[in-house]
């Protein structure tokens, strides 16, 4: 299991590949995902960025690891 980088009674943070990380989650577990990944741009981005025709192959596994890990009443910005 990942070790969070910092952790207080109310929670964990966790730093690495959020893919990974996510893999490591129990599902239904979390009330909030909070989230600003890389954009559709059509230019490429210093941190890296799917072109737009590959954006949605590349984001869906993301997409089902956000779902599988929230908790019924949680949500996702
Ligand atoms: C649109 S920027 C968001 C920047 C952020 N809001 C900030 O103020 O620093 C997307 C960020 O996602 C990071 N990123 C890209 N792929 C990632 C991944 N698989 N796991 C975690 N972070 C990732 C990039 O390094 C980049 O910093």
């Amino acid at each position: 299991m990942i070790k969070p980088v910092y952790s207080t009674s109310l929670g964990k943070a966790f730093c690495g590949d959020a893919l990974s990380v996510m893999r490591e989650i129990p599902t239904d577990s979390i009330d909030l995902v909070l989230t600003s990944p890389p954009y559709a741009l059509h230019f490429k981005t210093e941190y890296g960025n799917a072109d737009q025709q590959n954006y949605v192959n590349w984001f869906s596994p993301f997409g089902s690891e956000i779902l599988r890990i929230l908790s019924p009443r949680g949500a996702l910005f």
